[in-house]
């Protein structure tokens, strides 16, 4: 077998990778013909095996009986990437394994569906990382990538170069562009919104060196994940329990974790459900933990954050939203407007924004400056975030074509100029 390279996008929420393939760059079929994957990773207790992407969704989502995982990549930086998860399988053995070690199965997975897509082997990789994996704390941020690092090598790569993910995005949307453009790229995802001011041209692709065109870079840990979270807390975790008053209040932290992606798998242990049913012994209104306490033990957890992530997306185009509940409850519904939606958000979106007009401040150049915003990543799609940059950038233009396969295009012309 040859020996090949790839640009990887490994996303909180869906990861692609580009390839060389007839000696052309294209998008690897990662899932059947699909060109993303879900970046989840499912634990069947029956079988004793795992199942990536979509097919592990569906799985869980039909009750295969198992442990699913999502947003593993929010949890770079943190110590938790070296906690242990323990599962118990039908036949009573335990399987134990890091956070390392499940980051590993899914970059693994990335890696050999992409190598049987082209036919050869790939040990090289332009590998994307958000401007900061962690807010205001380079230490952690270092150790993101470190750690992110150390995993590619333990799959097999052995030589990768990190890029950031908005200037890749860049790259793609350069490669499309008639004549010289000053571009801010906006990439929201599921876990980060990354931003960039890139002086882009048909010749300047071909350069070598970009150094003096990327004019800035910048990026916070908010993106559609946070989202959910916030619509959880707001419509769903209250008629679970949470802010409900009297003489005990129930700790917050049971429903934070709830409510966010990457932390869900955390309450599905004994020790919570221990934990829950004793603070409920002190509560009035038994009947709101009691659900929440069903929720953990039946590990529904990530079901309930997929009705909500789901009338979130479905409010991009409507305005109106019912949530089906049935599974907390027989005929349970929460309504949501895409007004309160907004809401909910405004105070994150406003960081988001400030974000992309500081990045044109540190590029030293003003607001009429920008010809274009290349918007991509799945949470760019909300109207509210449109809205507001084409308020403060009147004059830009908005393109928002390719949502999903923009950052890893980009990361492949990338690998192209390094390793070819
Ligand atoms: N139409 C839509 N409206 C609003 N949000 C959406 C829409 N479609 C997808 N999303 C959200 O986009 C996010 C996923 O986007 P994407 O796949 O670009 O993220 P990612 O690249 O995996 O994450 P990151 O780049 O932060 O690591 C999810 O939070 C999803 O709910
Ligand atoms: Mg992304």
């Amino acid at each position: 077998m040859k020996k090949s390279y790839c640009g990887l996008d490994f996303g909180t929420s869906n990861s692609t990778v580009a390839v060389l393939k007839d000696n052309n760059l294209a998008m690897a079929e990662l899932e059947q013909k699909h060109t993303t994957i879900p970046s989840a990773i499912f634990f069947d207790m029956n079988k004793g095996d795992v199942s990536f992407g979509r097919k592990g969704v569906s799985l869980y989502h039909n009750r295969a009986g198992g442990r699913l995982m999502r947003s593993l990549k929010s949890l770079l930086g943190t110590s938790t990437m070296e906690d242990m998860c323990r599962m118990t399988l039908a036949t009573g053995e335990n399987k134990i394994f890091s956070y390392t070690d499940i980051l590993g199965m899914f970059i693994k997975h990335l890696k050999t569906q992409s190598e049987e897509f082209i036919g050869d082997s790939i040990e090289q990789a332009v590998v994307g990382r958000p401007v900061h994996f962690v807010d205001y704390n380079k230490t952690a941020d270092n150790l993101a990538q470190k750690q992110l690092e150390k995993v590619l090598q333990q799959q097999g790569f052995k030589d990768i170069a990190f890029q950031f993910e908005p200037v890749a995005a860049a790259l793609a949307y350069e490669s499309t562009v008639s004549k010289e453009e000053t571009v801010l790229i906006v990439d929201m995802g599921g876990g980060t919104s990354d931003f960039s001011v890139v002086r882009i041209s048909p010749q300047r692709h071909l350069k070598a060196n970009r150094k003096e065109d990327i004019l800035a870079n910048d990026g916070v840990h908010i993106a559609g994940n946070d989202f959910d979270r916030l619509l959880s807390v707001d419509k769903i975790m209250p008629l679970l329990g949470y802010g409900v008053g009297g003489h005990t209040p129930i700790p917050n932290h049971y429903f934070m974790r709830l409510a966010s992606w990457q932390e869900i798998q955390t309450l599905y242990n004994r020790k919570t459900i221990r934990e829950l049913t004793e603070i409920n012994r002190a509560v009035e209104n038994k009947k709101l933990l009691e659900r929440m306490i069903k929720v953990i033990e039946y590990e529904e957890g990530h079901l309930l954050a997929a009705c909500v992530e789901d009338a979130k997306i479905k409010l991009t185009s409507d305005n109106q939203q019912t949530i089906g509940l049935s599974l907390i409850e027989d005929g349970l519904v929460a309504s949501l407007t895409r007004q309160e939606l907004e809401q909910t958000l405004a105070e994150k979106v406003g960081i988001i924004i400030n974000g992309a007009t500081r990045t044109v401040k540190d590029a030293g150049l003003q607001a009429n400056d920008i010809q274009t915003i290349f918007m991509t990543g799945g949470s760019a799609s909300i109207p509210v975030i449109r809205k507001n940059l084409q308020q403060i950038f009147p004059q830009a233009n908005i393109n928002n074509a390719d949502m999903f396969g923009s950052v890893g295009k980009g990361l492949g012309i990338e690998a192209n100029r390094l390793f070819h």
